[in-house]
């Protein structure tokens, strides 16, 4: 489904980014239901014109048939690129064809990238930094350097007259749904799973980002996924908890189980940390969606992992989950590991090990040879007590 009509989001400043409704997947690991948004934005002043970021290039003519609608391809003069993904920056090679006065405007190591991926010749570049701007006569395009979020040479672009912020990826949402953010329910909800599978292991990058987007008067955010923000408020809020660490007394429980006996172990922790006030959400690893996965990790205290032994080892989908929960960096402080075995035991040790790295303070760790038995679930019941006393310790 094609949206073909380029958005007016003020004079002179157009959305030319397309809908991909039909990709499913992200990065060869993340699901998206909903499709995404490539984002492409037309600036217009009274002298210059500029392009801020580009679509995936499979898009390429569709987002120049945008354009058309309201200015020459070929009359761009600055054309900027926030971030060198190809999902943004894959449509530069097109436009800077078709524009041949065209200057990419990029930071110092987008500079590299744009060489490397999209063979941008040096004189087509002009690199840009903190404080830097371009006068497109009567509008000023100026540049906030915003590195690793979420590759080393991502930078925000600030609209200062009509105080519109560019940001990229930075409070994106993957949704094809919508223009703006009042259109699309659940945005916030959408922005913290993209939050969370994109931005959270950048976590400190982006505290300092929020330091400089708060310091703006900003009327309007432009991200390069999902819709644009008219209140600005709507997904500065949540960015300025999420990247704070700010966790909620909710623990994330993730397990996999072959004969029930973990899936037994869990349903006993699930019921004790709710007994004792905490919000429990729970993930089967054989059914689980990644990006939901990463979601809750975003404002959870504590993770519980479940697996059992198998083949000489914690069961396979447990080191997945594990090794996301490594990867993703979130800000969970305690942890717990509950399983089951047969004849050798080595998925918590193994567990433990994966996790080391994530500086999760492990509470405690049970595996039990075969159906856990009443006293076993005691024990349960007693990690499930100790964790919600380092849970409930914080506000
Ligand atoms: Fe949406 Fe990092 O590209």
């Amino acid at each position: 489904m094609k949206d073909q009509t380029a958005l007016e989001m003020g004079e002179g400043i157009y959305g030319v980014g397309v809908k991909d409704w039909d990709l499913k997947i992200f990065d060869a690991l993340i699901s998206l239901p909903y499709g995404t948004s490539y984002n492409s934005y037309l600036v217009k002043g009274k002298q210059k014109t500029a392009l801020i970021d580009t679509v995936k290039p499979v898009f390429g003519e569709e987002m120049i048939e945008k354009i058309k609608q309201v200015a020459d391809p070929s009359d761009i003069d600055y054309l900027v690129m926030n971030h060198a993904e190809p999902d943004h920056a894959g449509s530069i090679p097109a436009i800077l064809e078709m524009s041949k006065k065209a200057v990419l405007i990029t930071s110092e190591k987008g500079a590299g990238m744009a060489k490397l991926y999209y063979n941008v010749p040096e004189d087509r570049i002009r690199k840009v930094k903190e404080g830097d701007s371009i006068d497109l006569g009567g509008r000023t395009l100026r540049f906030i350097d915003a590195p690793w979020l979420h590759w080393p040479e991502t930078m925000f672009t600030y609209l200062v007259e009509d105080k519109v912020l560019f940001p990229c990826d930075f409070f994106g949402g993957h949704t094809a749904a919508g223009s703006y953010d009042e259109d699309v329910d659940e945005i916030v909800s959408y922005a913290k799973r993209y939050y969370g599978e994109i931005m959270m292991p950048y976590r400190m990058m982006g505290k300092k980002a929020m330091d400089k987007v708060k310091a703006l008067d900003i009327r309007m955010i432009a991200p390069s996924h999902g819709p644009v923000y008219k209140n600005p408020a709507k997904i500065m809020e949540p960015y300025s908890k999420w990247t704070s660490g700010e966790t909620k007394k909710k623990a994330l429980l993730v397990f996999v189980s072959m004969w029930g006996s973990t899936a037994k172990m869990i349903k006993t922790m699930a019921e004790t940390l709710v007994s004792e006030g905490v919000e429990v959400i729970q993930h089967d690893l054989t059914t689980a969606d990644t990006g939901d996965i990463a979601k809750d990790l975003v404002d959870s205290r504590a993770i519980v992992l479940g697996a059992p032994t198998v083949l000489g080892g914690m069961h396979p989908l447990a080191i997945y989950g594990a090794s996301l929960v490594k990867a993703l960096r979130p800000p969970v402080k305690y942890g717990a590991f509950v399983g089951s075995y047969g004849w050798g035991s080595c998925a918590g040790k193994e567990a433990v090990e994966i996790l080391k790295p994530a500086k999760i303070e492990i509470v405690g760790a049970l595996e039990v040879n075969g159906p856990p038995t009443a006293a076993d679930l005691s024990k349960v019941v007693e990690i499930g007590r100790q964790l919600a006393a380092k849970i409930n310790s914080e506000a």
